[in-house]
């Protein structure tokens, strides 16, 4: 391995990949900086950072463009869905051919907070399936309390060839297993550090390691130890550690394998 090519990592050895941060949140306007460089100088060697809104993906992939180990993806919440202008789908096509971009998302449905009617999010939500099919993009599928009509959306609709990834997944292992056999992968967040989230626990030790994720979903979700706290990138690590620890085996290994994982979807660049 050469060292000038050779990838920064933690201090520890660990090599690791956050496949969903929402780095152009406000939360980070006073040091985003500064959370870009420690993700960097803790081993988070390449980071999807996540569009949510139109403007949100527009800024993703200006801040993808300012750092070479940063990339984009862009789309529409389904928060967000019933306030979409006209034309955003052509805006989001136009967007994604950057060549930072990498995915179309996020977008899903979440039928919990329902922030936009159920109609509008399935619209909006099938739109952006179409596009990504059409750019040859996997797409990043945000999906709380919405299981069964994201699974039935796609049995009519089908995954396209570039594959997806169910991002925070919160379903049961019917589900995964489910999703698994359409093809996706499955990327899990700081949730699966937390006590209570046993059934989930157990979903991070059955589910297949060539299928497996990991992200930290920042400015949401930290991880213990640093639960109720804001998150970031460097943060990946503990839900790394607490997945390691859950199956029994190496972190460095575990973190390897998902880095693969994160290459292959997303077709990110090897670094060595
Ligand atoms: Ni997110």
């Amino acid at each position: 391995m050469n060292d000038a090519v050779k990838p920064a990592a933690g201090a520890d050895g660990l090599v690791l990949v956050d496949t969903h941060a929402h780095l152009v949140d406000e939360a980070y306007n006073r040091d985003r900086k500064e959370v870009i460089e420690r993700a960097r100088a803790g081993g988070v060697v390449q980071i999807v950072n996540v569009g949510f809104d139109l403007d949100s993906s527009r800024n993703s992939v200006a801040l993808a463009r300012e750092y070479d180990f940063l990339y984009a993806a862009v789309g529409v919440h389904p928060h967000d869905a019933a306030r979409v202008p006209a034309g955003y789908l052509d805006e989001l096509g136009k967007l994604a051919r950057d060549q930072k971009v990498v995915a179309i998302g996020e977008t899903g449905l979440d039928y919990y907070r329902n922030l936009s009617p159920r109609p509008e999010q399935r619209r909006v939500f099938r739109e952006q399936l179409a596009l990504a099919r059409e750019l040859e993009l996997p797409v990043i599928i945000h999906d709380r309390d919405a299981h069964g009509e994201v699974l039935e959306i796609f049995r009519q609709d089908g995954l396209g060839p570039a594959g997806g990834v169910l991002h925070c997944f919160s379903g049961s292992w019917e589900m995964a297993r489910e999703c698994l056999r359409m093809g996706f992968y499955i990327s899990l967040a700081g949730v699966v550090t937390y006590p209570k989230s046993t059934r989930l626990q157990s979903i991070a030790v059955n589910l297949p390691l060539e299928r497996l994720l990991v992200e930290t979903d920042c400015p949401y979700l930290s991880p213990e130890p640093r639960r109720g706290k804001r998150n970031e990138p460097v943060y990946v690590r503990y839900v790394l550690e607490r997945i390691a620890q859950l199956r029994k085996m190496a972190a460095a290994e575990l973190a390897l394998l998902t880095a693969q994982n994160a290459r292959r979807l997303f077709r990110l660049p090897e670094l060595t």
